[in-house]
């Protein structure tokens, strides 16, 4: 039995692990960082690790594996069809979410891919709290709309909500109305909601959208990827989940949706993505896609071992001494910059921490990416990689106009179990001087802009010369050698 006291205000988060394999990191000097950034076009994607000293780009497939996972690899047994191993991924489902009937995917990506096939029609709507960039990808290719219906104090970058990821109930209904249910594909709940800053949905208004869509005959999907984060937030946040059993609330929650799938690159610390769902119809509707893309039912494109893991590492996603660990890291570093004056997305959330960026560079506009500029300074000031989460992320309309994304963020991702707390002192530390130093900071502007997903691809370089005045104002400030 752990003693661990959950309450991440004011305390120093407490790992209830310890590190027992290692990897070298480097830490270039403060030139060579600026000239790492201007090599990967300002675009922190193209950026290489061997010059990246906290790499907080993403929580995905980068979590650090657990002594049982490693060992779970070993036994991993490899066969094309009826292997072992998906059978303890089975028995993993079953034991955390109650669940029997289990699809695999290589990844949560090539679920929802799964997923829109089946549901999406063209002149068909996707309602969700807040779309992510691969599901609403597939919706669109599909002929499909995503609507978001977030609850509009989810947008307001800096409050006390404690659930900024929850639906807004009415407009719910009132879209379902008036698209009619027969033009709804589904409605789809995403748990942690990423692309606001990790913010968390209550277990009360997941259930209320369950009910609203079993009444109106809709199909109800859970993103699970960062319903581990998620759940650690219904617990402490909300009253009712207080004294429940993380599974109790897991089990819950798949008894109530129709779907869940997820990415194991995020839930189960591992690799892959999985499609679960209670009643076998809707498995057997989604189930033909899985050998057409994925590869035969029980291994669905993704090696063993790492499914071996993903089974190890769910069951770990019920244990809160592990699920509690991001979440606190994260509170811990918004709550150093807070009090640094750092504006950050407020409550703090999973995933990661996220810098606001339109009042940290509030001069630059969307069009010059005030985003992926702070992306490129904390770089230069500390060689950490965040990820943009701004304009720069978003596709021009067909026309091409820029569409400005409503929040101008960059992420600082924290990696389940793999940075000390030094690190993330370090980190705050670091971003602190480009606070302070913020006015050094311009825009930037496309040398190469592809025409689908330029976050990824895409190049850009500074407007004038600011890196090179951050660069001497860093050596100022620290000396030559760092
Ligand atoms: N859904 C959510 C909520 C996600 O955050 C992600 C991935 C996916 C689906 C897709 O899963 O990567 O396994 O194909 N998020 C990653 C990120 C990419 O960095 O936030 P995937």
């Amino acid at each position: 039995m752990s003693v661990k006291f959950y309450i991440p205000e004011n305390q120093v988060p407490l790992e209830m692990h310890k590190v027992r394999v290692v990897q070298k990191l480097n830490l270039l000097p403060v030139s060579e960082r600026m000239k790492a950034i201007q090599d990967a076009g300002n675009n922190t994607f193209l950026l290489q690790n061997r010059d990246i000293y906290m790499d907080m780009i993403t929580d995905s497939g980068v979590n650090a594996m657990s002594d049982k996972q490693v060992a779970a690899m070993n036994v991993a047994d490899d066969s094309y069809a009826g292997s072992e191993t998906f059978n303890r991924l089975k028995a993993a489902v079953r034991e955390v979410f109650g669940v029997d009937n289990v699809l695999p995917a290589h990844q949560g990506r090539a679920a929802e891919n799964i997923l829109a096939e089946t549901f999406v029609k063209p002149g068909t709507f996707a309602l969700m709290n807040f779309h992510f960039t691969t599901t609403k990808a597939h919706i669109t290719r599909l002929g499909g709309e995503v609507i978001e219906l977030i609850d509009k104090k989810g947008l307001i970058p800096q409050s006390d909500d404690p659930f900024k990821g929850n639906f807004d109930l009415k407009k719910l209904r009132s879209t379902i109305k008036e698209k009619t249910p027969d033009k709804i594909a589904f409605v789809r709940v995403e748990s942690g909601t990423n692309l606001i800053g990790g913010q968390p949905v209550s277990l009360e208004n997941m259930l209320a959208v369950c009910d609203i869509c079993h009444e109106a005959g809709i199909p109800s999907v859970l993103d699970a990827s960062l319903l581990q984060d998620n759940i650690y937030f219904m617990k402490i946040r909300e009253p009712r989940c207080k004294y429940m059993s993380t599974q109790s609330i897991y089990q819950l929650l798949a008894s109530r949706f129709d779907i869940i799938y997820f990415s194991a690159r995020k839930l189960g610390f591992s690799r892959g993505g999985f499609i679960i769902s209670t009643d076998r119809k809707w498995t057997d509707m989604m189930m033909e896609f899985v050998p057409l893309y994925e590869g035969f039912l029980t291994y669905g494109g993704m090696e063993v071992r790492s499914i071996e893991a993903a089974a190890q590492g769910l069951l770990e996603s019920l244990d809160m001494d592990y699920i509690s660990q991001g979440p606190e890291f994260i509170a811990y570093l918004a709550k150093e910059l807070d009090d640094y004056g750092v504006p950050v997305i407020k409550p703090a959330g999973g995933l990661g921490c996220h810098l606001n960026c339109s009042e940290i560079v509030p001069d630059i506009p969307h069009d010059q990416y005030p985003a992926a500029a702070v992306g490129a300074a904390v770089f230069i000031a500390g060689g950490i990689r965040g990820m943009e989460r701004g304009t720069m992320s978003e596709q021009r309309e067909p026309d091409g106009t820029e569409r400005f994304a409503e929040l101008e963020l960059l992420r600082l991702a924290v990696p389940r179990r793999v940075f000390t707390l030094s690190q993330i002192k370090y980190c705050a530390d670091r971003v602190k001087w480009v606070w302070d130093n913020r006015k050094l900071i311009g825009g930037l502007r496309w040398t190469q802009e592809p025409r689908v997903l330029r976050f990824f691809f895409g190049r850009m370089e500074e407007i004038g010369y600011w890196q090179e005045e951050l660069v001497a104002k860093f050596k100022k400030d620290f000396g030559d050698s760092l």
